[in-house]
């Protein structure tokens, strides 16, 4: 049964919009908030319980909000703050909260409180910064890199010193250590709480307890006393969903985070699953070969660890990640079924599931050719970088195209129109070219679609408490081409199998994960019963349920 423990957020879906790129209402190529309220129906049938909106405050969109200059202002080009009011009403009306991106490591350099602590060194915000003089005999500090590459440390000529950015330079680090400044950021907060927002997701929250003198970012000192504190400030009792994005934590960190006595976040974002599949030296830019009995790993070593206590995020894609069905599935013989099996594998784990726009139709990576097409600065920088270092453009483009942001970026794809029916004007980025046969009208109109099973997976989690608090227990994991696991509650079991391959596959089946009952969800023909053998087909995926 649920424990007295279960939270209202533990059984919803969360639907991650980016709002530059999901629907444009007033044809200025740029996503707004009245085209994001013109879409809740949409997400309404979807059956999602909360929306984790990426940044729409005030920014000079150096890193497409992630600089935000004004935390209580909204950025023209997405709309004012009637528009968010009315946003937040019209969600709640339709059972969907909405999670605020809170970027509180760093603000954009136009920030007045950065604008007011380079004017001079004893300015009343400069040690909301982190300043430091140039090393002994010239240059930067120390030899931390910036996350999107060259330096962390810009050097200010008119005050002389050095400060840390770990993005752009653009995007200058606050200082945590300053009680003032983390007064500031909870009224903040705490101002949007009382608009009546449903929580926060937190931007590289890991970061906030850097200790840069002796070289530690990700998970400083006093990292968990500022998420405590914050959490006592802000929206400790109340039932806020919260979650951290943390690229550095581990099983064991993440029982700090999201423990329930702790004190701290409802769950972590973290992406050891995503990171393992990249390369030691160059990361995402040099993908490693698919290996599944890797990434199942990893899955099962979070699933036991946040068996007990913590809560898992789950999800495949956000904005700063390749479209799932391209990364992990088949986009081009196997799109439909793929992004199915994907689906399953997913929401049938302990965890909150996360949906990023336009998953849930199987949009794919986009096919871009030229460096001109890409607009992110990452991918901006390290093209300059890499080819600056011998890197062939072509490789570059390539790798671009595999697990850049951009393929995250592009315009939602709501119907056959020109631009997807995105804009009526010249979107910011291209969309991709086959928004004419995969779009949301075409999967409304088709029982079969991607989106039909997004909307099964949604509400069954809602229905089945197994689904949401069953304990879990992977099976066949050496197995190089099959996922498996049960999730038990009581006397209800549900198995789920899938082939993560293009090609059949057949297995012997261990004695627990023979269930029979009902299909709970199926991408070929429902399968009622789990027996001793199973046959799959290329990216079939079954989930059944005991009666
Ligand atoms: C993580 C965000 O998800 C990403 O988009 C952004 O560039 C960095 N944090 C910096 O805010």
């Amino acid at each position: 049964m649920p424990s007295a423990q279960s939270k209202w957020w533990q059984s919803a879906t969360v639907y991650q919009i980016y709002p530059r790129s999901f629907a444009d209402s007033n044809g200025d190529g740029v996503g707004d908030i009245p085209g994001i309220i013109s879409r809740l129906d949409y997400l309404q049938t979807l059956g999602i319980g909360v929306i984790w909106l990426s940044p729409i405050f005030a920014s000079p969109m150096d890193d497409n909000g992630y600089d935000i200059s004004d935390y209580q202002a909204i950025a023209p080009e997405f709309g004012t703050l009637d528009d968010f009011d009315q946003l937040v009403a019209e969600a709640r009306a339709r059972g969907i909260g909405i999670l605020l991106d809170l970027v509180v490591n760093h603000t954009s350099d136009e920030h007045r409180w950065f604008i007011d602590a380079r004017s001079a060194r004893e300015a009343a915000y400069r040690d909301f910064y982190v300043w430091r003089d140039p090393a002994p005999g010239g240059g930067v500090p120390t030899g931390l890199q910036s996350i999107f590459g060259g330096p962390a440390w810009t050097f200010d000529e008119r005050t002389g010193q050095y400060y840390l950015h770990q993005f752009s330079r653009r995007q200058p680090d606050l200082n945590w250590e300053n009680p003032a400044l983390r007064a500031e950021i909870y009224q903040m907060m705490n101002w949007w709480l009382a608009r009546g927002i449903a929580g926060f997701r937190m931007d590289v929250i890991d970061l906030i307890g850097k200790d840069v003198d002796r070289g530690v970012t990700a998970n400083g000192p006093r990292l968990h006393e500022y998420i405590q504190e914050m959490h006592r400030e802000t929206f400790g009792g109340s039932d806020a969903p919260t979650v951290g994005e943390a690229w550095s934590a581990t099983p064991e960190a993440a029982l700090l985070y999201s423990g329930r006595d702790r004190g701290e976040l409802s769950m972590v974002f973290q992406f050891e699953h995503v990171t393992q599949q990249w390369h030691e030296t160059w990361g995402k830019w040099q993908p490693k070969p698919f290996d599944l009995v890797a990434l199942k790993r990893v899955i099962n070593r979070w699933q036991y660890a946040l068996a007990d206590d913590g809560w898992n995020s789950l999800f495949w894609g956000n904005h700063d990640l390749p479209r799932a069905v391209s990364k992990y599935g088949d986009d081009k013989g196997f799109r439909v079924q793929s992004a199915k099996m994907l689906a399953t594998v997913l929401h049938f784990l302990r965890g909150t599931p996360y949906v990023y726009q336009g998953e849930e139709i199987g949009m794919t990576n986009v096919p871009f050719t030229s460096i001109e097409q890409f607009r992110d600065i990452e991918t901006l920088n390290m093209h300059r970088l890499h080819l600056a270092a011998g890197l062939p453009e072509s490789d570059f483009i390539a790798g671009a195209n595999a697990n850049g942001r951009d393929n995250a970026r592009t315009p939602m794809q709501w119907s056959a129109a020109p631009h997807g029916g995105f804009t009526t004007g010249t979107p910011w980025i291209e969309a991709n070219p086959n928004c004419a046969e995969i779009n949301v009208e075409a999967s409304l109109a088709d029982d079969g679609s991607v989106l039909a099973h997004y909307r099964r997976l949604v509400a069954l989690r809602k229905e089945l408490p197994v689904m949401v608090h069953g304990r879990y227990q992977s099976h066949l994991d050496g197995h190089p081409q099959i996922m498996a696991y049960t999730r038990t509650l009581g006397g209800q079991r549900v198995a789920v199998i899938a082939n993560f391959f293009g090609r059949p596959v057949a297995a012997d089946v261990p004695e627990e994960m023979q269930v029979a009952g009902k299909s709970l969800a199926a991408n070929y023909s429902p399968v009622s019963a789990i027996g001793k053998q199973v046959l799959l087909q290329p990216f079939e995926a079954i989930a059944v349920g005991s009666q």
